[in-house]
């Protein structure tokens, strides 16, 4: 059996990773979609409220669960049994930042990342741009699925009234 794992911060969860999550899980035979904090990252959402919005639109695929970790992904990945981690590639500048960490993490116990590229559809989405564009009234409604646009209009209205 393969299990493998797809980290991110998913702040929030886009249809670009939400892409690269379902075809992912058509090659593994499980799926762990893990959230971890980037620190170099500003976050918007909590590590509930995204764990909350992955597990409703992973809910029609089987095969894949939704946890939160911390510490090493190396460690979460043996914790849970998991031969491979899993990433999505825009384009060069993900490569770049993400091969020398799947170069220290097969260094560090042998776990092994599999590149899986992005659809051209999503090539132009990230979490951080949606949040920018969507905090200065953009609409970002084709971007993420419908249940995280719903939590992202809320939680711009909780920043924008000083009340989140
Ligand atoms: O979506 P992101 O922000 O690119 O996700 C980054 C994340 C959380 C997957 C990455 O920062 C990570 O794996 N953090 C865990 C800490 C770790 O293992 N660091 C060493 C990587 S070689």
């Amino acid at each position: 059996m393969t299990r493998a794992v797809c980290p991110g911060s998913f702040d929030p969860v886009t249809n670009g990773h939400l892409d690269i999550i379902r075809r992912a899980a058509a090659i593994f035979d499980e799926l762990v979609v893990a959230t971890g904090a980037n620190p170099s990252k500003s976050r918007l959402f909590d590590p509930e409220a995204r764990l909350e919005m992955l597990r409703e639109v992973c809910v029609d695929l089987p095969n894949v669960t939704v946890m939160g970790f911390s510490g090493l992904i190396v460690d979460f990945c043996r914790e849970i049994g998991a031969q491979a981690i899993v990433k999505g590639l825009r384009g060069g500048n993900d490569y770049e930042y993400e091969l020398p960490m799947a170069q220290m993490n097969s260094h560090l116990t042998g776990v092994e990342t599999v590149f899986v590229p992005t659809n051209a559809s999503w090539g132009y989405v990230s979490s951080s741009l949606v949040k920018e564009v969507a905090s200065l009234g953009g609409d970002v409604s084709t971007l993420v699925p419908p249940a995280v646009h719903a939590r992202l209009t809320l939680r711009q209205a909780e920043r924008a009234s000083g009340t989140g």
